[in-house]
Formats: structure tokens, sequence, C-alpha cells
């Protein structure tokens, strides 16, 4: 094997988690911050879509479009949030579970069911389809329940 396809194979490896990928910077609390701040933003526009899905409010493609790709942007703008270091044991306010750290691989999976979910609603959304577009929304509030039952306290 050459040298250099040996050290793209290494970078693959250590890139494939996604938490190994971040060491701390600065203070804890600001990383606290980042993360709480980006999934308000997700909060944010994920609610009304939510609501589409369940009939609570009229279906409106434009606007799931445009909050679809919100939450896609900030499913990638999560993993910096998890440095090493940023946890319950470190951080006052924090609902993240000391689990995230310690099972990092199983954040990473839920944390990628995200992410992929996410990416294919921004997809449908721009396919218009009433009926893809609620299931879809679905879909991704699964990946949403699935990793705060597991890592974030209640
Ligand atoms: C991979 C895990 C994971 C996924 C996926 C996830 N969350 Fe969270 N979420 C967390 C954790 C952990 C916290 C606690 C962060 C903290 O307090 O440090 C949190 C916090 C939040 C908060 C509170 C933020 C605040 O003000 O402190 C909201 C709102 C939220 N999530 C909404 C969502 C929505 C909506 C989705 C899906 C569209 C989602 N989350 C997907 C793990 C996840």
């Amino acid at each position: 094997m050459n040298k250099q396809l040996a050290l793209m194979l290494a970078g693959g490896i250590l890139s494939a988690g996604v938490l190994a990928a971040y060491a701390a910077e600065g203070k804890p609390e600001d990383t606290v911050k980042y993360r709480q701040s980006v999934y308000n933003i997700i909060g944010w526009n994920f609610k009304p879509m939510g609501a589409m899905a369940k009939g609570e409010m009229p279906f409106d493609a434009a606007a799931v479009a445009r909050h679809a790709q919100y939450v896609e942007m900030m499913s990638k703008a999560l993993p910096e949030g998890f440095a090493k270091g940023t946890g319950p044991d470190a951080v006052k306010n924090t609902e993240a579970k000391a689990e995230i750290w310690t099972k990092p691989a199983e954040f990473d999976t839920k944390l990628k069911d995200f992410q992929q979910e996410a990416a294919k609603l921004t997809e449908v959304a721009k396919g218009g389809d009433e009926k893809t577009i609620k299931a879809q929304i679905g879909k991704t509030a699964e990946t949403c329940k699935a990793c705060h039952k597991e890592f974030r306290k209640d």
C-alpha cells in the first residue's frame, strides 16, 4: 500500500467518530451555550413542521422547505458542540447526560440518523408532495426522540 493511501485510510478511520474529531476549545460553558443555541434553532424551525405534520397547522410546502434547510444545516453544526470535557461533570447548566461521552459510538449513531433524516427532509420538501413531506417530518422527529430518550435529562 502506498504511504499516501495509508494516511488517507487512517484519516478516514479517525474522522469516523464525530465526537473524537473535536477537542474542547475555549471554556466548556461556551461550548454548552453553543450547542444549546444550535438546538434552539433546530427546535424553532422544527416546531411548525411538527404542527403541520399533526394537522394542527395548515400545510405550507414553502415554509417546510425553508425550515428544513435550517434544521439540516444545524444538524451538521452539532458535533463540535459536544467536545470532550463539556459534560455534566464539568458544567452545571446542561441537560446532556454523561453517557454521550462514555458511549460515543452510540451517540454518534443517533446523531448520524438525525443528520440523515434531516437531509432527506430537505430533499423531499423540494418535491412539494404533502404526504411524503409529512411522513418524513415524522421520521425526523423520531430521531430527536430517540436521542433525547437516551442522552438528554428530562
Ligand atoms: C444526537 C442527539 C440529539 C438529537 C438527534 C436531537 N437532540 Fe435535542 N438535545 C440533545 C441534547 C443532549 C440536549 C441537551 C443539550 C444541553 O443542555 O447541553 C438537547 C437539547 C434540545 C433542546 C433544548 C435546548 C436548550 O434550550 O437548552 C431542544 C429544543 C431540542 N434539543 C430539540 C431537538 C429537536 C427538535 C430535535 C430533532 C429535530 C433534536 N433536538 C434532536 C440531543 C439531541
